[in-house]
């Protein structure tokens, strides 16, 4: 883990409430796709979580939701205003057990963590399938994105106003070597119940230092108690306890 200032180099619309921003800064310590940042606010006490889109070696993205204060607080910030980020946070997914075709699916919010995912994947040679879920055709974001790095990408929307109607796991390939996940919970769920191999799914829980400090984020697994801040966010299917 790594506190220190990052630059903000642009603040942009995505769509009517979801926000792109690219920072500059240290990026050192964020060795895996699925990690997430963890952004202090001014006048917040808690930090705010959000997933690494993509990163390099001086520059970060994400792409964050504005649902309460402290997301709105972060729409009205410009390029060249600073921002202190603990970075490094989180086991993030193992790409060793990817298989030849994996699959990648991300419900609204959870699609940011899969795209740094899936560019390492494709770059490994492996042949990636890519699902976004979304409610409707105007919460879409990132289609384009996915498919310039060469992924096989299917969109679906709840009310069929674009792409597949239904959820993400209405479009599940036939043939698939792993999956990867990130979503809200119901998602999580449906995708662990229609899956039928191996798979590893992040989980975006309420957290409170972060670190694995507090304990705030603890939750019962087949194997233990587990941080979902720290031992988490991602957790391989094997492992998870629902309703636990
Ligand atoms: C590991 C992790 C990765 C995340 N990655 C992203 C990301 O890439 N993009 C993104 O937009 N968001 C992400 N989130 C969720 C994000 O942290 C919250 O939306 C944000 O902290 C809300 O801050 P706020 O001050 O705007 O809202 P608050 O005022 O704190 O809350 C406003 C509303 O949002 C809800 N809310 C707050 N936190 C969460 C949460 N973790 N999950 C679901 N609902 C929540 C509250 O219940 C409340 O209704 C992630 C969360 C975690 C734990
Ligand atoms: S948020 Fe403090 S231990 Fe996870």
């Amino acid at each position: 883990m790594k506190q220190s200032i990052f630059t903000i180099e642009s603040n942009t619309p995505l769509t009517k409430d979801v926000m792109k921003m690219v920072l500059e800064g240290d990026t050192s310590a964020i060795t895996a796709s699925g990690q997430f940042v963890n952004i202090a606010l001014e006048g917040k006490f808690l930090r705010r979580p959000i997933s690494v889109c993509d990163y390099d070696n001086s520059t970060l993205t994400i792409i964050y939701k504005v649902v309460g204060k402290g997301t709105a607080q972060m729409k009205e910030m410009a390029a060249g205003q600073q921002l202190d980020i603990l970075t490094g946070l989180g086991n993030g997914y193992d790409l060793s057990c990817a298989g030849d075709s994996p699959v990648l699916l991300g419900g609204g919010v959870g699609v940011p963590p899969m795209y740094h995912l899936a560019k390492k994947l494709v770059a490994m040679g492996k042949s990636v399938s890519v699902i976004l879920g979304f409610n409707t055709a105007s919460e879409i974001f990132y289609e384009e994105e996915f498919k310039a790095l060469g992924c096989s990408v299917t969109v679906t929307t709840v009310d069929g106003s674009y792409g597949v109607k239904g959820f993400v796991t209405d479009a599940l390939p036939e043939r698939y070597s792993h999956f990867y996940t990130c979503g809200p919970e119901p998602m999580l769920k449906a995708v662990y119940r229609a899956t039928v191999t191996s798979g590893q799914m992040s989980f975006e829980e309420r957290m409170g230092c972060g670190f694995g400090a507090c304990m705030g984020c603890s939750c019962k697994t087949l194997t233990g108690y587990k941080r979902i801040c720290k031992d988490g966010p991602v957790m391989r299917k094997e492992e998870i306890a629902w309703n636990a």
